[in-house]
């Protein structure tokens, strides 16, 4: 079991594939002319079988693939199959762009539940957004999860003046589908021009809900980031993950790993301990794992308060939310 200095068991990896995307949406990629990784500084599919199968032995239930965007890693099909044979619960965080493709290999590989990034239900916004004319691609990719029973959580990260007229929008896909629509906080990460006057915080939001539905507390799962809502005779739900405003670091028991092998003990953390380099070299990378959760802050990194106020903007010693995966 990997547990931290405050009695959380680690039991949640997100793994990233790629820091590279076929999306350009602003708050998440940075402006300035972003370099990829090379191919050879990311893990292999044999070193990402390693280091899970390292995970999975100490107690991880989950693995969560993350990007940049997953599903543009060629060798995407092989890792879903690998990951998918581990007898954890594998699950994905995707835009969503080429999920036809590569339906088969994730329904193969036992994925129930899909998380797919998408902030407006507008075509002309989607392009403002991303910077690609994919809207419509990413829409029938959702009928079609929907189609084979695949549970859905749409991500929208809501923005001030960008999106947030477009709530209750989203929340009318939830009476006939039964999908989750989550709405996230905006973050700030390196180079994303994040600003606390952007944010469309947790009270924002459900006043927006309730200006056009009655809505009902739903029952907490644990573990969860999102604080979860009901509609009365709606199927689907809608919750909020808080993290600017009413963080879940309580119990958090996430570890992320980076496209290029770093081990992250927080989605703010501001250090990052290197494990494909070890493994490259032979050494045993299990005390550096549990060294860096061990080290791992009470709350957001140790960066700051969830006063959003507090926080300025730059000063957040981070990598961009591409080289991260959420
Ligand atoms: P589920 O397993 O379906 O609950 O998904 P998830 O919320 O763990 O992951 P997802 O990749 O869908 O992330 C949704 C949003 O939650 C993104 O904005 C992430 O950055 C954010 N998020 C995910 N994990 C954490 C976390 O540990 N801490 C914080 N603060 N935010 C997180
Ligand atoms: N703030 C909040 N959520 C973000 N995501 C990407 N950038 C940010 C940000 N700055 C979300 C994406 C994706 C998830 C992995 O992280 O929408 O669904
Ligand atoms: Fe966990 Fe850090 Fe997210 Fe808090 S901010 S829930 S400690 S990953």
């Amino acid at each position: 079991m990997i547990t931290d200095s405050f009695g959380r068991v680690h039991d949640y990896l997100r793994i990233s594939l790629t820091d590279n995307c076929n999306l350009r949406c602003f708050y998440c990629m940075p402006e300035e002319k972003y370099a990829f990784a090379p191919a050879s500084r990311l893990m292999q599919v044999d070193e990402i079988e390693t280091i899970a199968k390292l995970f999975v032995a100490q107690g991880v239930k989950k693995i969560r693939l993350t990007g940049g965007e997953p599903l543009v890693r060629k060798d995407a099909h092989k890792i879903i199959e690998v990951l998918g044979s581990l007898g954890v619960e594998l699950a994905i965080t995707t835009n969503g762009v080429r999920l036809d493709e590569l339906l088969g290999e994730l329904i193969a590989a036992n994925v129930k539940s899909i998380n797919i990034s998408l902030d407006t239900l507008q075509s002309a916004r989607f392009y403002e957004i991303t910077r690609r004319d994919l809207y419509h691609r990413v829409r029938s990719n959702i009928e079609l999860l929907l189609e084979h029973d695949i549970h859905v959580k749409i991500n929208v990260v809501v923005m001030k003046g960008l999106n947030d007229d477009e709530i209750l929008d989203f929340l009318a896909l939830t009476e006939y589908h039964n999908i989750e629509i989550r709405f996230i906080e905006f973050m700030p990460f390196s180079g994303n021009k994040w600003t606390s006057n952007q944010v469309f915080t947790l009270k924002e939001i459900i006043s927006r809900a309730e200006s056009g539905y009655t809505v009902l507390p739903g029952t907490p799962r644990p573990n969860d980031t999102s604080k979860r809502f009901t509609i009365p005779g709606h199927v689907g739900s809608f919750s909020v993950i808080s993290t600017m405003t009413s963080p879940f670091c309580d119990t958090c028991n996430r570890m992320r790993l980076t496209a290029d092998g770093k081990l992250k003990n927080c989605l703010f953390s501001k250090g990052e301990t290197d494990l494909l380099g070890p493994l490259r070299n032979g050494e045993n990378i299990l005390p550096l794992i549990t060294e860096t959760i061990m080290a791992k802050a009470k709350a957001l990194g140790g960066q700051f308060s969830g006063v959003f106020e507090d926080i300025v903007t730059g000063k957040l010693d981070n990598r961009s939310m591409i080289t991260i995966g959420g």
